[in-house]
């Protein structure tokens, strides 16, 4: 780091605050960087630490670092220009999804090593404790002989329903194990909330837009879907919703109410205690996706809005797929009053789960510091977010509008008009990337200019060269 000794007219601290500046201006230094430490500071420039710590706390005040607890300091993404996308409007119109079509297309990029991964929502297996969880797991195989090669009743593991249930308090919730059933991840767990409150050819409300596994899954139990605006800081749009709800009969509505895939938002405490109010008094069954809930990116653990459930409204669906083990499928269901009705399904539908994960999962969260791994987890999500916000505004066109979110590792990314987001991802895959287009996760085609991006992946200069690309394409696309 270059040193200033030369003392001119501006204080000194104002001086070293230029001097990092114009370092994070030239890119010498870059978003997620760790800038020295305090004392480091202070020697390198020979300055006292109250002068060096008065410098960074101007870049902070100046938004080109912040501090994080115990860690130290680190330049920050300036994206001041980026706005959000923008909520598209929603034809209050019931539709079955009938056009989406990249879905298989996109599930078989997933496991494509020759494809730069930013289009499925999966993290990156080296980011995930895999030989620290299948240690565990081969602990249980042979500490005991039998435990872990027997079926898993339906409702599943106590060791793990009780785990879960001991850390719904953080969820606001106080779940007693006996609330809980254990499901093959979250879409087991989605599937089962939708069967035991819905009959084919009924109406569910969804996000728009949506997660599109959710869309397609509407599409197979022969649910239709009426689509709800969502705002892309706040979630579902508490004033369309009861003109949405008078218009049309919905048997359910399905929220992704923490960091919601796609848009990120996060849905704040007082709209959920107002939409599972407006909900559950004309007697509709909400059925909450949490899988995302515990990634926040700083801060307390988001609330569900099981919190807020006054009678048993609300099926909390979540899984440990986005923050552990995606390839454990381990998942689980707090169905409140269709408790037994979904019992009864889960026993024919799987009659059980994989035994040896599902009691490793529970051990990873009793005893194998699992507090711990997800703080790490979550500054590496962030970091990956980060970064790919300020790569996305090095090269993408004019125009693009991006979403910021405050956990989970997906961007939403607002294209301008002309960019065709099918083509635009149809041209990435030929160059060896996959991304997500926004028509996937509307009901009707809509969000052709979006597309999603996963930053669920250590960032690599592979990754940096990919969104350099994509930009490219983008601009070519644009014109
Ligand atoms: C919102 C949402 N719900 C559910 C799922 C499925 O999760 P699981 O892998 O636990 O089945 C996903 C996966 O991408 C998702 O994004």
């Amino acid at each position: 780091m270059r040193s200033i000794l030369q003392p001119g007219n501006e204080p000194v601290y104002q001086r070293l605050a230029n001097l990092i500046e114009r370092m994070i201006a030239e890119r010498a230094l870059r978003p997620g960087d760790r800038v020295p430490s305090v004392r480091q500071f202070s020697v390198q420039q020979r300055v006292s630490v109250p002068t060096a710590l008065r410098a960074y706390a101007t870049l902070e005040m100046r938004g080109f670092l912040e501090a994080r607890p115990k860690s130290g300091f680190y330049v920050r993404a300036r994206l001041a220009n980026f706005d959000p996308p923008r909520a598209a409007a929603v034809a209050a119109k019931v539709t079955d999804f009938s056009h989406t079509d990249p879905f298989a297309s996109l599930l078989a990029d997933f496991g494509a090593a020759d494809l730069v991964p930013l289009g499925g929502a999966v993290p990156s297996a080296e980011l995930l404790p895999g030989p620290r969880l299948a240690r565990i797991m081969a602990a249980i195989a042979r500490h005991s002989k039998t435990a872990g090669n027997t079926y898993d009743m339906p409702p599943g593991a106590e060791t793990l329903r009780r785990a879960i249930a001991r850390r719904s308090l953080e969820w606001g919730c106080a779940l007693q194990a006996d609330d809980l059933i254990v499901t093959v991840a979250a879409t087991e767990a989605l599937s089962l909330a939708l069967r035991v409150t819905c009959e084919p050819g009924d109406t569910v409300a969804v996000e728009s837009p949506t997660y599109f596994g959710l869309a397609r899954m509407l599409r197979e139990l022969r649910l239709k879907a009426l689509p709800l605006p969502v705002d892309s800081a706040t979630g579902v749009d508490l004033e369309a919703l009861p003109r949405a709800l008078h218009r049309t009969r919905i048997a359910a509505c399905v929220v992704n109410p923490n960091f919601q895939n796609p848009v990120g938002f996060l849905m704040p405490d007082e709209h959920k205690r107002q939409l599972v109010q407006l909900l559950a008094a004309r007697g509709i069954a909400i059925i909450e996706d949490d899988v995302y809930g515990d990634l926040q990116h700083a801060g307390v653990r988001p609330r569900c809005l099981k919190a807020f459930d006054p009678d048993g409204s609300v099926i909390l669906c979540g899984s440990y797929s986005k923050s552990l083990a995606p390839g454990y499928r381990v998942g689980y269901l707090a169905a409140g009053k269709w408790h037994e009705r979904a019992l009864a399904l889960k026993r024919i539908s799987t009659l059980g789960g994989a035994t040896l994960p599902t009691l490793a999962i529970a051990e990873f969260l009793r005893n194998g510091g699992y507090d711990r791994y997800l703080r790490s987890i979550r500054q590496s999500y962030r970091q990956q977010v980060e970064r790919m916000r300020q790569t996305i505004a090095e090269s993408f066109p004019d125009g693009t509008r991006l979403s910021r979110p405050a956990g989970s590792f997906l961007l939403w990314c607002e294209l301008p008009d002309k960019v065709d987001a099918l083509k635009l991802s149809q041209r990435a895959r030929q160059a060896g990337i996959s991304i997500a287009p926004g028509p996937l996760f509307s009901p009707d085609g809509g969000f052709r200019n979006f597309v999603r991006i996963n930053c669920g992946h250590a960032w690599s200069p592979r990754i940096e060269c990919a969104v350099g690309l994509l930009g490219q394409l983008a601009k070519q696309m644009s014109v």
